[in-house]
């Protein structure tokens, strides 16, 4: 029981350690931030199972994503060794996840592209509480850690197409609407992930050394 929240744990302890070794920030800013998130909490309100399997399905995948190109940004290859390791971890519990909801897809696929549709129009990581946090995200879609164009590209469309939620010729006709709504929704995250891309492009070129 609860060994996955154990190496959850592990994977705080051994970034903390590497940061706090290799002098990488400052100690006291972290472990306020910590006490504050810790004292905060998180509980997302029980929107049912297959929701939540959808969610931690994203979530989980995400996470792997952005900690693997943490550690190819840092440069240092401890670091990128380390966030490999953790990334390894995540994927893992995206499969279970992934797996779980495709197993429900057999049994009730309207339900499930419905909890989909609705997950994938209404995502927001953990960590959005965290204080600072739309100024931390937007540093780490400068950076090509986690941006728009990631998660359409890595995140959400992978998982689509391996549910096959477009594919399925067995759905009731709210789950068909919710399926459209979903379609036109990933239209326009791809527009918003273009300019994203294109104004990150224009404002590093603009900043580079002439
Ligand atoms: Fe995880």
């Amino acid at each position: 029981m609860h060994r996955w929240t154990a190496e959850e744990g592990r994977h705080a302890i051994v970034i903390r350690d590497y940061l706090i070794v290799t002098r990488n920030i400052d100690p006291i800013m972290l472990e306020r931030g910590r006490m504050q998130n810790m004292q905060l909490g998180y509980d997302r309100p029980s929107l049912g199972a297959l929701r939540g399997l959808a969610y931690t399905s994203f979530q989980e995948l995400a996470t792997r994503v952005s900690h693997q190109n943490t550690g190819r940004f840092s440069a240092d290859p401890v670091a990128d060794k380390i966030m490999v390791r953790v990334a390894q971890d995540e994927n893992l519990h995206m499969v279970f996840y992934r797996d779980a909801l495709q197993a429900a897809m057999e049994l009730a696929p309207s339900a499930v592209v419905k909890a989909i549709a609705d997950e994938v129009m209404n995502f927001s990581m953990p960590g959005a509480g965290i204080s600072g946090f739309v100024r931390k995200a937007a540093k780490m879609a400068e950076a090509g850690i986690y941006d728009l164009r990631i998660h359409h590209d890595d995140i959400i469309w992978p998982l689509l197409r391996y549910w096959k939620v477009f594919e399925r010729t067995d759905l009731d006709a709210e789950a068909e609407a919710a399926r459209e709504t979903l379609g036109r929704f990933m239209g326009k995250l791809d527009a918003a992930a273009k300019k994203f891309e294109d104004r990150r492009a224009a404002k590093r070129e603009q900043s580079a050394p002439r």
